[in-house]
């Protein structure tokens, strides 16, 4: 064992130091400075008492929390690698004194069995719209058509809108989920507003998509959010080569049962990518921070760029907005997508997208490299037109997710391909 409990940290370790060292103790591997890769299905019993104890404890009917509680038995259920990450994602999380988190082969996994976990039935389901594509067509579609779920899409940007959908359905309402900010019109949910209400008027609880800002940037715990849900593809993993979610939750037991859907039901994320997505965390503040840096200046260049007629960044909003006002209180930073509308329509957006050479046409975003698509025809295909009227996004709106590159070449790009249209 070291110095510290690699689980614990001391409480006066600082958000670097934390990434950097919880969830690996060395003297566990024979003093390996990183951890191996647990790279097995199966794990051998001490005994039969114990390999007894390991199955009360993970099927929930031993609560005793022993130092070995997640002990793993199997890897569909748990596996070495992890449990490291997940110690070491939770302990990133602020405003929650006792959080956990649980690892999912995708972000959208994570969110459908969340939902499976909570939801029976003729529950009532509201989703802050927009949303990501994927997310929604999980809400509009399979959750009413296989889960049999009431399922309520809200326009995020009418706050009166959200009031009134809770109280109509307080009676039934299980979950409550927004992403803040956006995809991709990056409007403001106030966290704190929604949470007040799922939590004064129903006995429901709320999920936040955290994946635009990441652990960095915002903390969805401070402002009374129950579950915060991460796709892991993005900046956590942070190099485009893996896919991966997390949910992390304030209440353990809920976590466990979240987990246990998961096991259960079968899908089973690999050791290999925890193993990457737990270096990927030592570095996630630094990824983040710099590739915000890169992203205001590419915002500014597009602002100032006579063929670009509207750029949607939270720097940039009127400071008498209910935008600003959320953007002021619950975030640490612009981030580092982009929205942005060229002059013209769907076929200047496309002359600008197949003309960019640093910029890769693809979906995604908080990798190294930078990415540009067209929400309307591509991430959020499948939206019903008048909700992407309605959310702020045109048929020319082109989404940056803005990467690690040196800024100028990034702005370079931009500027040749806006110089065809
Ligand atoms: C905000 C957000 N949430 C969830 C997801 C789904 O994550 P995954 O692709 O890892 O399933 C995405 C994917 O792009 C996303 O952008």
């Amino acid at each position: 064992m070291g110095k510290h409990d690699w689980r614990e940290p001391p409480k006066k370790w600082n958000f670097r130091t934390r990434a950097a060292h919880v969830g690996y103790d060395p003297f566990l591997s024979m003093g390996a400075a990183r951890p191996p890769i647990f790279s097995c299905s199966t794990f051998i019993a001490e005994n039969a008492e114990k390999l007894e104890n390991m199955f009360r404890r993970s099927a929930g009917l031993d609560k005793v929390l022993a130092p070995d509680d997640e002990w793993p038995i199997y890897t569909r259920i748990s596996n070495p690698n992890f449990i490291m990450l997940c110690d070491r994602l939770q302990c990133l999380e602020q405003g929650a004194d006792n959080s956990r988190a649980v690892y999912f082969p995708s972000g959208l996994s994570a969110i459908f069995t969340t939902v499976l976990a909570l939801c029976n039935p003729g529950d009532t389901l509201i989703f802050g719209i927009p949303i990501y594509g994927g997310t929604d067509h999980q809400f509009r579609h399979l959750m009413p058509e296989k889960l049999g779920l009431n399922v309520v899409p809200v326009d995020v940007s009418d706050p009166n809108k959200m009031e009134e959908a809770i109280k109509k359905y307080a009676n039934t309402l299980k979950l409550v989920f927004i992403e803040t900010p956006a995809n991709p019109s990056l409007t403001m949910v106030d966290i704190q507003a929604v949470a007040d209400l799922t939590h004064s008027l129903s006995d429901g609880i709320l999920a936040v998509d955290n994946t635009f800002m990441s652990p960095i940037l915002q903390h969805p715990f401070k402002y009374g959010t129950d579950i915060i849900i991460y796709s892991g593809t993005k900046s956590i993993g942070g190099h485009s080569d893996l896919i991966a979610g997390f949910i992390v939750d304030r209440d353990v037991s809920r976590a466990a049962k979240i987990n246990s859907t998961r096991s259960t039901s079968g899908p089973t994320p690999s050791a290999y990518d925890a193993w990457l997505l737990f270096r990927s965390l030592d570095t996630l503040e630094v990824r983040v921070l710099k590739s915000q840096e890169n992203t205001k200046k590419v915002a500014k260049f597009l602002l100032d760029h006579p063929k670009v007629d509207r750029v949607i960044y939270p720097d940039f909003y009127d400071k008498n907005s209910a935008n600003w006002e959320i953007y002021q209180k619950q975030c640490e930073g612009p981030g580092s997508m982009i929205t942005f509308d060229p002059a013209g329509g769907k076929e200047e957006s496309y002359t600008i997208l197949n003309n960019l050479e640093i910029f890769g046409l693809a979906v995604s975003l908080g990798g190294v490299e930078s990415l540009a698509e067209n929400p309307w025809f591509h991430t959020h295909l499948d939206v019903p037109d008048e909700d992407k009227l309605n959310s702020n996004f045109k048929p020319q709106t082109v989404r940056l997710a803005v990467g690690l590159e040196d800024p100028d070449d990034l702005c370079g790009d931009l500027e040749q391909a806006l110089a065809r249209i």
